[in-house]
């Protein structure tokens, strides 16, 4: 008896393919690929897509992909002695879907760069100047921190809680990059007691075990 061609195929063979096929193919970057050379973020367009609309390419000038706002040093005369100047895809558009950005963060003696995670990116650094503790707590509740000077860098892997607090003498700043063209910031203090609408007292005061008075203190600190 002859065998048609297709019955040779074994069952295996053909469930190892769907699931080649099927299966996501690993994606190792934040931010999703380019599919094109670039696209200057509109920032006025009128639609709304995952990113920015590009701008038309006629208009678009070798000023689209320089930006010097991380050149000026910021002013850290506030309650955290602490300055964050943004290069994000809202501050320089040409990073639209480049999938990278940087921020610039002055610190003053003292200074702190408050608890908070990027929902979309790691975060590395490095120290330029001053001596600062850089730490991050895992999801396993361990806090990694280290003192770090000129020239060190740290990582923070993506969504982590983590902070930067001048210990040195003088004034500190760091560059920081991110594997996003918008990382996103959650500030764990500004989320919990600052959200608008607020969030109700009795789930904070059930949250972090306390009376409605110890809320209300920090509501009155953080509420615009
Ligand atoms: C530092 O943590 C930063 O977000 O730039
Ligand atoms: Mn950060």
């Amino acid at each position: 008896m002859e065998i048609s061609p297709t019955s040779q195929i074994s069952p295996l063979f053909c469930l190892t393919i769907v699931l080649v096929l099927v299966l996501p193919i690993p994606s190792y970057s934040a931010d999703p690929d380019l599919l094109q050379d670039f696209c200057v973020g509109d920032l006025k367009a009128a639609i709304t897509i995952n990113g920015l609309p590009c701008k038309p390419a006629s208009e678009v000038t070798p000023d689209d992909f320089f930006f010097d706002g991380l050149s000026k040093e910021g002013n850290t005369s506030n309650q955290y002695g602490m300055s964050l100047t943004p290069g994000n895809v809202l501050t320089f558009p040409g990073l639209n879907t480049l999938g990278i950005s940087m921020n610039r963060v002055d610190f003053a003696p003292g200074g702190l760069n408050a608890p908070h995670s990027h929902p979309r990116a790691t975060e590395s650094g490095i120290i330029i100047e001053g001596r600062l503790l850089v730490g991050f707590v895992s999801t396993d509740n361990v806090f990694y921190s280290k003192v770090l000077t000129a020239g060190q860098m740290f990582v923070v892997p993506k969504g982590l809680v983590h902070f930067q607090k001048n210990v040195g003498e003088g004034k500190a700043l760091i560059f920081t990059a991110f594997n996003s063209h918008l990382p996103g910031s959650v500030r764990l203090a500004t989320t919990l007691f600052g959200a608008t609408p607020a969030i109700p007292n009795d789930v904070l005061t059930e949250a972090f075990q306390v009376e409605e008075d110890v809320i209300n203190e920090i509501k009155a600190k953080f509420s615009s």
